[in-house]
């Protein structure tokens, strides 16, 4: 395999970045040296919540802005580490009263309005549990992550309340929802502020989060409240952030890039945060990015080539000189924005990788080293990674094989909610597997290449082809479904699903629409087929699985490869 490799970090920096010296820290580096970072309660116990915000207050920090959040519509809100502090403390004392204890499950379903974020950080306060659910689920979605988890509270807004009623009835351990437009705010003012923050043990869990697989329903991955010091470490070493930032991670906490980097890791450090409601729009995000004089940027790869793709000169209306540091995750970065970001920024973008699972970043760019346009960069401090095949034993430079990691690091998920056998399947030999084929040069510098199964990526938020083809087949004219990514030069991939239709039913695009409304409505406004095909039959195994593979081969016009388990087609 040939890579081409290019140095487009051979400027010179123009400021010290927080890990200066990549190879000789990576070297001497154990999570044990760098645990002072954290801050303790009593009896060496920790609270996640308590290194985001607290401890801030007893510093200097206290009154510096942890949260600017400008919503939709233009309104800007302003929360000092102590607002954030209080407020969390307050609703923390609300979900008291409703009786969570330790261990509950509170779910959050909201967009990112301040709510969210005081929610969020209630919740580990008292030692129970944060899951996040992205505001595009709906009631399907919503009914499979509330009832697998047990959660006992929701917090969401009126409108987004609707989607849950729908399924209620089918939540029996749902015990109460409240509502940001009536109890949250009523509660918080008759609430106290003083709360004694729950002591948790490093492995006690911290939050949770669906995410998808190739089979079945989404899984629940549950994180430790240490994981905070992966997160701390990653924010300061690969999003290089420091104390006079001010920073914009552009993600969402419904998904785990929202919640490490713009709740814990980032606050970890101390750095104010925007955080802005709205979609993404060129024109207001470069407004954004002016107006609140980012410094420190970590978005992801569809943004990037959708900005790309925006007028030329919009770019150049804004000043954008304040940009320090930018960073990308989430699907692969091909070098063509990255050449983009340099010339419209003047700087590149640092691609970095992880994984819901993995809790925090594991490998990536950093200011200090140079950048190889097209790969995720180098492990972090801290982790070791491996090309493996599919016995677990490791593969040389330019092998293309397994993604794999040496588990042990504090942001590595502690289980899958649930479900012990799942959890066991991501071991090999003693190596967590990613999932994901990659290869790694001789300089060390890894090269992704794509999933080994058939998680679908689209604008960088992860889909399982089983959730779409179950809702699918919940429209009455669809007999069964097979899903696949489909390869696209905006979004990545799109969700392509091929369709076999009940007997006598029309085939025509209005049906096509409509079944494609469907998924939308009932399942979730960004997994749903933008593209559909009406099929006879799904190639599927003796055993009656589908084969997504041939599927996708067929799509792409490529071979479709061994076909022995292939029942006749
Ligand atoms: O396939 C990889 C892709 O996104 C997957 C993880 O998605 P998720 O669990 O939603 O986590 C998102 C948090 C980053 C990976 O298994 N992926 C992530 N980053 C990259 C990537 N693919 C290529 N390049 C990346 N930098």
């Amino acid at each position: 395999m040939k890579t081409k490799i290019l140095s487009v970090a051979s400027k010179r920096l123009v400021f010290k970045p927080n890990l200066a010296d990549y190879e000789k820290e990576y070297k001497r580096f154990s999570y044990t040296e760098h645990e002072f970072e954290l801050s303790y309660l009593n009896d060496h116990k920790i609270n996640a919540a308590y290194n985001a915000v607290d401890r801030h207050i007893i510093s200097w920090r206290k009154n510096k802005i942890a949260l600017f959040w400008e919503g939709e519509d233009g309104t800007a809100k302003k929360y000092s580490f102590l607002d954030l502090c209080i407020l969390s403390n307050k609703f923390a004392n609300v979900l008291k009263k409703y009786k969570v204890k330790r261990g509950d499950r509170v779910f959050i379903f909201l967009p990112r309005v301040p709510e969210l974020y005081i929610s969020f950080l209630a919740i580990l306060k008292i030692g129970a549990i944060a899951g996040t659910l992205f505001s595009a689920f709906q009631s399907q979605a919503l009914e499979d992550r509330l009832g697998n988890s047990d959660a006992k509270i929701l917090i969401t807004n009126s409108e987004l309340k609707k989607r849950v009623d729908v399924v209620r009835k089918n939540l029996p351990k749902l015990e109460k929802i409240i509502t940001v437009e009536e109890e949250f705010w009523k509660e918080i003012e008759k609430a106290s502020s003083a709360l004694h923050i729950a002591a948790m043990s490093k492995s006690d869990p911290a939050f949770m989060l669906y995410t998808s697989g190739t089979t079945g329903k989404p899984k629940g991955v549950v994180h430790q409240h240490y994981a905070i010091l992966h997160e701390h470490l990653t924010a300061k070493w690969v999003l290089d952030i420091k104390d006079e930032d001010t920073y914009w991670c552009t993600a969402d906490p419904g998904w785990v890039t929202g919640i490490a980097y713009e709740i814990l890791g980032s606050w970890s450090n101390g750095v104010s945060t925007l955080v802005y409601e709205g979609r993404f729009d060129p024109e207001k995000w470069y407004d954004l990015l002016s107006r609140y004089r980012i410094t420190v940027w970590y978005t992801a790869p569809t943004a990037i080539r959708m900005l790309a793709a925006a007028s030329a000169k919009l770019v150049k209306k804004y000043d954008l000189s304040f940009l320090r540091h930018m960073a990308s995750v989430g699907e692969p970065l091909n070098p063509e924005p990255i050449y983009w970001g340099l010339k419209a920024f003047g700087k590149p973008f640092h691609d970095n990788y992880w994984q819901t699972e993995t809790g925090g970043i594991v490998i990536a760019n950093y200011p200090s080293l140079p950048i190889k346009p097209g790969s995720m960069g180098k492990p972090v401090p801290g982790i070791t990674a491996a090309i493996v095949d599919d016995k677990g034993h490791e593969l040389g430079p330019q092998k293309e094989g397994n993604l794999a990691l040496k588990p042990g690091w504090p942001g590595m998920m502690i289980k899958i909610w649930r479900r012990a056998e799942k959890y066991n399947s991501y071991f090999k030999n003693g190596w967590y597997i990613t999932g994901d084929k990659a290869y790694r040069d001789e300089d060390g510098y890894y090269w992704f290449i794509g999933r080994s199964d058939d998680v679908i990526k689209t604008s960088g938020e992860r889909v399982g082809p089983f959730e779409v083809e179950s809702a699918l087949i919940g429209h009455p004219s669809v007999i069964e479904a097979g899903v696949i990514g489909k390869p696209d030069q905006m979004r990545g991939e799109i969700i392509k699903a091929f369709v076999v239709l009940k007997k006598d039913v029309q085939a025509n695009d209005k049906l096509k629409e409509e079944i494609s409304l469907f998924v939308k409505k009932n399942l979730a406004g960004h997994a749903y087929p933008r593209e559909i095909e009406f099929i006879d039959k799904l190639p599927k195994t003796r055993s009656g699985k589908i084969m997504r593979r041939i599927l996708k081969a067929k799509e792409l016009g490529l071979p479709i490869g061994d076909t022995s388990t292939l029942e006749e087609y």
